[in-house]
């Protein structure tokens, strides 16, 4: 597998998981909802699993990470405050929107990655696909289906996929 696009993996996949640190840290902080609560807290240990693990790899491989840190730090705990405070539907409304495209990412990237050679790395990233996936529909449990909760999903949507292209390379 080219050693290039192993590198971006590393760093993207890295890059997500720790802004889902800081979504959910920022839900979990400002949200008043004690059952919801708990459930984000559960999440964001899975979270802290995945992040661990690109963690170690960053180190392990001395992959540079992207210059978005920032962006996914202070962008993600905003994303998560402002939801809580909008209340539970946004919430889990962005929860949705956020897995879905990590669920997307994970997805395609499985499909670039050479079984035999990057076999325990393929293995891990299947693993949390399904955890992305359950995180996902915990979040489509939104009871409002409003235009005002679809154009926050798409919203949602679309800053994750650009921060996911932009993390990819830079
Ligand atoms: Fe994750
Ligand atoms: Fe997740």
């Amino acid at each position: 597998m080219n050693k290039k696009l192993y590198e971006q993996m590393i760093r993207v996949n890295h890059a997500g998981e720790y802004g889902a640190q800081y979504i959910y840290s920022g839900q979990i902080k400002y949200t008043k909802d004690k059952k919801l609560k708990n459930e984000l807290t559960r999440i964001a240990k899975e979270e802290k699993v995945h992040l661990d693990y690109f963690e170690n790899l960053i180190l392990k491989e001395r992959v540079r990470p992207t210059i978005m840190n920032s962006i996914w730090k202070y962008g993600g705990f905003s994303m998560g405050a402002v939801t809580a405070l909008l209340g539970k539907d946004y919430v889990l409304a962005c929860t949705e929107a956020v897995e879905e495209e990590i669920v997307e990412h994970y997805r395609s990237q499985l499909s670039e990655i050479d079984g035999k050679e990057k076999k325990q790395f393929k293995k891990t990233i299947e693993k949390f696909l399904a955890d992305e996936d359950e995180h996902r529909s915990f979040g489509s449990q939104h009871e409002s289906q409003s235009l005002r909760i679809k154009f926050f999903k798409e919203f949602v949507r679309k800053i994750t996929q650009t921060a996911i292209n932009i993390s990819e390379k830079y």
